[in-house]
């Protein structure tokens, strides 16, 4: 994996590496945990017509995942269900988790899962850790290791920070069993036409976290002059950023293709001997 460093717009360090032949950075999420470097570009974690088969299949809407929306004026939706938009009770969440892993399986099957596309891509980013669901409060429980979003036109999500999740009572449990910081990743499988770039800004989240429906107004004003990168992510590309920390959003998708992305959010255990993934 051939790998570089680069300095954008003054203060965002973004470490790119492409697969599959070349060194792997396997101090890369230390690196990004300690912001020694801010983000983490993988190119080519599925080529593009592998990233046009599986968004083909999504769009046929060939596998029976459990659809749950954003807020209506984000224009958007996932396949399966995230944890920020839950209530405290996870009951009906985790008997669904099974079902959601077997879609999830079915979508990426044949050579394309996710295991060994993305999960042990980001396990060698960490020395080796492994990557996995969050477990859930009893011993047969499991988070959803990951969900899909799909953005159209005029899809967006206004500026936040991860860390809003510690204030969430769907996190409750999971709070218990990881250890800060909150990292997340976006794997892209269809860019939008236009439109749609993770705007990452360079102000840090160091007070009370704050619930995006009551402060992004505010902190659109508050960040206006404030320096950022955008990224407009290509099909099969994921890019790994501290968004625990640092306020983001995306920006509005454009056109009439939607933009489809696999998100997680990610900490290491409490033990430290694992990372714990949610979607
Ligand atoms: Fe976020």
């Amino acid at each position: 994996m051939s790998l570089s460093i680069k300095q954008l717009n003054g203060f965002f360090n973004l470490a790119t590496l492409t697969r599959p032949n070349g060194e792997l950075l396997s101090s890369g999420l230390s690196l990004l945990r300690r912001e020694e470097i801010n983000g983490i570009l993988v190119q080519n974690i599925f080529s593009t017509s592998e990233a046009s088969t599986l968004t083909n299949r999504l769009e046929q809407e060939e596998i029976p995942f459990v659809k749950t929306w954003f807020p209506q004026a984000f224009h958007a939706w996932f396949l399966g269900r995230n944890l920020n938009l839950e209530s405290e009770d996870l009951t009906s969440y985790f008997q669904q988790v099974p079902t959601h892993e077997g879609h999830l399986a079915d979508l990426f099957r044949g050579n394309l899962d996710l295991q060994s596309r993305l999960f042990s891509v980001l396990a060698d980013l960490d020395g080796h850790v492994p990557f996995r669901a969050a477990p859930g409060p009893t011993a047969d429980q499991r988070y959803m290791v990951t969900t899909l979003r799909a953005h159209k036109q005029s899809g967006f999500i206004p500026i936040h920070c991860d860390n809003e999740q510690a204030i969430r009572p769907s996190f409750l449990h999971l709070r218990s069993v990881i250890s800060p910081p909150i990292l997340s990743f976006v794997l892209c499988l269809q860019p939008p036409l236009s439109g749609g770039e993770l705007e990452i800004f360079a102000r840090r989240a160091d007070g009370i976290p704050m619930a995006v429906e009551k402060e992004s107004e505010r902190m659109r004003v508050e960040l206006a002059d404030a320096p950022s990168v955008k990224f407009s992510l290509s099909a099969g590309e994921l890019i790994i950023i501290n968004s625990g920390k640092y306020y983001h959003q995306l920006l509005p998708v454009e056109g009439n293709r939607k933009r489809w992305t696999v998100c997680s959010f990610f900490a290491r255990s409490s033990d430290d001997k694992s990372n714990y993934c949610w979607g």
